[in-house]
């Protein structure tokens, strides 16, 4: 094994931007479909893997939502759950800060307990058996309407210890931030975080949305931003981070090919970015598989890969001290 990709994985990392539902690996989408007696169009994992080519956002969306039709019971997300931070253990990534739909749950009939109970037990059982701290992020679906988003907020409130924040997400264009302002000033003053999708495939003006109107603590994706010199420098003057994820890009064509990937860039214009894996079952790579191939595409230095570790953390919601203790651990690290 090449030694920068050793580095890399023995590296201490954060995953800030995971949607759960996207960690669904076709064999256990099959296994849960089989106990819950649920038909779905595919005879194998392999014909299912072989189905997940994209030509951008709303393709993927549309099977992703497929797929997590087969999640019922407590047990299907604590499995899901529990699957992912198994991977982040082989990743030697330490904390994580995950996504998870509500509304694509609730909508099917399933209980918002049901699956916020099965989620939060196997975050705790990651916490105990790997030693990953985790933060959980409950996202609205913008395709659907701000009223919906407040029940599902609503529906949160009894849970609200159990959640750091909310974020937006699904299809982007055509659903600006601004159409989520009210719902997202009730959930700062309930005191959870906000984030957003901003500048996947929509425009810079999205992005100035999510930072003026939904006052956003982290933006997810950022990439068109790059489009806006002045929007570029208000990002790196308020230190905000950005949720970088390159398979996804690749896989949704948001770039044409890796080596043309901004993320070097963003590095060089002061950008916090971070790296991150989005949906990894249906972009072909979880979180250090993500960083090698960027690491080769671009040819990312050792000094590069470090920095991209400590925003990892840096632009986590764990507290100033923790952040510390995580960064010196890169540090000690690197020493060798
Ligand atoms: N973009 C928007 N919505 C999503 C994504 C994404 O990359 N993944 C899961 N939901
Ligand atoms: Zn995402």
């Amino acid at each position: 094994m090449p030694a920068l990709q050793n580095f890399i994985n023995g590296l201490p990392k954060a995953e800030l931007h995971l949607h759960l539902e996207g960690s669904l690996e076709p064999e256990l989408m099959f296994e849960i479909a089989k106990r819950n007696g649920i038909k779905i169009p595919f005879n194998s994992p392999e014909e299912v893997r072989a189905a997940y080519k994209f030509n951008n956002l709303q393709e993927f969306l549309d099977i992703y939502y497929q797929g997590a039709c087969v999640l019922i019971h407590e047990q299907d997300f604590y499995d899901l759950t529990f699957d992912y931070l198994k991977k982040m253990k082989a990743d030697n990534c330490k904390h994580v800060e995950v996504f998870f739909d509500p509304q694509t749950h609730t909508d099917r009939g399933i209980a918002f307990e049901t699956v916020l109970n099965g989620i939060s037990r196997a975050l705790d059982d990651g916490k105990k058996q790997f030693g990953i701290s985790s933060f959980l992020i409950m996202c609205f679906l913008r395709h659907l309407s701000e009223e919906e988003a407040f029940k599902t907020l609503h529906m949160a409130i009894p849970y609200k210890s159990k959640i750091i924040g909310v974020g937006l997400d699904s299809s982007e264009v055509g659903h600006p931030p601004s159409k989520f302002k009210n719902v997202f000033k009730a959930a700062k003053e309930l005191g959870l975080k906000v984030v957003a999708h901003a500048g996947e495939e929509g425009p810079p003006e999205y992005i100035y949305e999510a930072l003026d109107l939904l006052e956003i603590d982290r933006i997810d994706h950022g990439n068109r931003c790059l489009e806006d010199t002045a929007l570029v420098e208000r990002i790196v003057n308020d230190g905000l981070t950005l949720t970088v994820c390159p398979l996804s890009n690749l896989s949704l064509c948001v770039v044409k090919d890796l080596k043309q990937h901004p993320l070097r860039t963003m590095l060089a214009k002061g950008l916090r970015a971070t790296i991150n894996s989005d949906d990894p079952a249906y972009f072909g790579g979880y979180l250090n598989k993500n960083y090698n191939e960027t690491q080769k595409a671009l040819n990312l230095t050792r000094e590069e890969i470090i920095t991209l570790a400590k925003n990892s953390f840096a632009g986590s919601f764990l507290s100033d001290a923790e952040k510390r203790k995580q960064i010196s651990a890169i540090e000690v690290y690197a020493r060798g």
